[in-house]
């Protein structure tokens, strides 16, 4: 049987829907409250059992490697000032155990193309694809959405792509697929199509950032042209290896939100806010007086 050890992170995209606050910084280093979106995403990894954590950058991001390697000056001034809790915090990052590489994508040719630059490293084995601005929330205890992927992925080993149902004038924002029944949460997927406009989209089960995928995606990957946008589409090989290989649709339990939107963003900056541990009676209180008024 084989098990997901490793996870590829596309983050070398331009995040110009923040603009001018990625002018400078990556997006996926924008916190939600006080942590930053791809702590989160690797915190998913981890939990999932994954230690091999493989980014795809590109310019402008090297505030992630940085977060993920160890902070000498801070960690020593943090010390000298007996500020424990915080030196803790800083060096809980990222588990001892855990493996960070960095590829560089050095032209934005699109998702498919970020996920074929992790293939010197990925090899042969089956690996996770997570997208950091796709925020996954599930309650506290259950398992993360990667885990519960790389469990299904443990009994069936098939490709698994995350879906939820989004409203049909929703559908340009997703890869939609269309599917049949398969088991507990699992559909089979029939067909896949990147961005359809609501008028022709198969139906409106969409893919949200969450992937396992077996490595002869690679194979698939390299024989694509360019797609939807004049890039190379993942969406795109994932249709390629279905001619080959069942593809899995998997309804996670969670919720989602989608910090590559504005709108996400501050919904997830809420609630978060709302259960953190610090802020949130205070922020709750606020929120309430602040209501009442309004
Ligand atoms: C990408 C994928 C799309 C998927 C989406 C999930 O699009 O191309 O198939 O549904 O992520 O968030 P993007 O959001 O990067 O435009």
């Amino acid at each position: 049987m084989t098990i997901i050890r490793k996870a590829v992170f596309p983050v070398a995209g331009l995040g110009s829907r923040f603009l001018p606050a990625t002018k400078a910084q990556p997006k996926e280093m924008l916190p939600i409250v006080d942590k930053p979106l791809i702590q989160y995403a690797v915190e998913e990894a981890v939990d999932a059992g994954i230690t091999e954590m493989i980014f795809i950058t590109g310019r402008n991001k090297r505030a992630i490697e940085d977060h993920f390697d160890k902070a000498y000056e801070l960690e020593a001034e943090l010390e000298a000032a007996g500020k424990v809790k915080l030196l803790e915090m800083v060096r809980e990052v990222i588990p001892k155990h855990i493996n960070c590489m960095y590829i560089r994508q050095s032209e934005p040719l699109g998702l498919g193309h970020a996920v074929l630059c992790a293939r010197p490293i990925v090899g042969d084995d089956p690996f996770a694809v997570i997208l950091a601005d796709d925020f996954m929330q599930t309650v506290a205890g259950q398992p993360s959405v990667m885990a519960q992927m790389t469990a299904q992925f443990a009994s069936v080993q098939a490709s698994l792509l995350a879906v939820q149902d989004v409203p049909r004038e929703q559908t340009r924002q997703y890869g939609i697929v269309s599917a049949e029944p398969f088991g507990d949460r699992l559909e089979k997927v029939r067909a896949i199509v990147e961005k359809p406009s609501p008028d022709v989209a198969p139906s409106t089960l969409a893919v949200v950032g969450r992937y396992v995928l077996t490595n002869r995606i690679f194979s698939c990957l390299e024989k694509l042209g360019k797609g939807a946008g004049g890039e190379i589409q993942l969406t795109d090989g994932i249709a390629a290896l279905m001619e080959y290989e069942t593809v899995l649709a998997y309804r996670y339990h969670g919720r989602r939100f989608d910090c590559g939107s504005k709108l996400g963003y501050l919904q997830a900056s809420v609630e978060i806010g709302l259960q953190h541990a610090e802020t949130g009676a205070d922020f709750a209180q606020w929120l309430a007086e602040r209501n009442q008024l309004a």
